[in-house]
């Protein structure tokens, strides 16, 4: 054997070993999701589309909290009206751009029920004037805070209520840094 065999012989296994150490370190371990709450917070401070005020918050938590509204909740879809800015309406091929000036304000009218102002209100930045223990009550219940006999319609409590209390927390705390905005001016139903 020459001594560039005895070489490769060393080199071709340290490769391989190499490239098994960076493999794991990409690939989530099995029966983990691939992103942890800091990356979910990071990736949640990024995709929020309106700057948010955090003062006395746990910027942390409402990143996650905007991770669960923004990538997952849907909460846009229904709480927004029009979802997209003017030119951001990704249906139309457009850059998806959201809405921003009427983020979470409500007024999409699903026949005689509108969706709501989620926005906080008040010097203590209630989400739709909610405390939490109202929030994650409705979130498991459907109860309407406006009327405990009266089940929301239309909106999914029955999905969100499988939420873990912290995921409700992270949700209730993101509501609580977006602006404040008066309920939307124009109510319309689903285009
Ligand atoms: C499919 C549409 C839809 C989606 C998605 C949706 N909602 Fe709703 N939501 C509604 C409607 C409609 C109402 C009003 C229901 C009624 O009056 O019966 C409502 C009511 C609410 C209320 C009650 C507010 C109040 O003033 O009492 C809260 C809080 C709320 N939604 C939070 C959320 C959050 C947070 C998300 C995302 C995680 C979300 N909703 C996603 C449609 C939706």
């Amino acid at each position: 054997m020459t001594h560039h065999a005895w070489r490769f012989m060393i080199v071709i296994p340290a490769l391989a070993l190499l490239s098994t150490l960076l493999g794991c370190a990409k690939e989530a371990p099995a029966g983990a999701t691939d992103r942890s709450d800091a990356e979910r917070s990071e990736i949640g401070l990024t995709i929020s589309p309106v700057p948010l005020n955090t003062q006395g918050l746990d910027t942390a938590l409402v990143g996650v909290g905007s991770y669960l509204v923004n990538a997952t909740g849907g909460c846009n879809d229904c709480h927004t009206v029009p979802n997209f800015a003017t030119g951001g309406d990704p249906y139309k091929g457009e850059k998806a751009k959201i809405n921003a000036d009427h983020y979470l304000q409500g007024g999409r009218q699903f026949g005689p029920t509108t969706s709501r102002n989620l926005t906080p209100k008040g010097a203590d930045r209630l989400p739709a004037g909610l405390s939490f223990a109202q929030f994650k009550w409705l979130m498991q219940t459907g109860e309407d805070p406006l009327d405990a006999k009266r089940l929301l319609q239309v909106m999914p409590w029955p999905i969100f209520a499988h939420l873990s209390e912290g995921d409700l927390r992270a949700i209730y705390e993101y509501l609580r840094a977006i602006p404040a905005l008066p309920d939307n001016p124009n109510p319309s139903p689903n285009p």
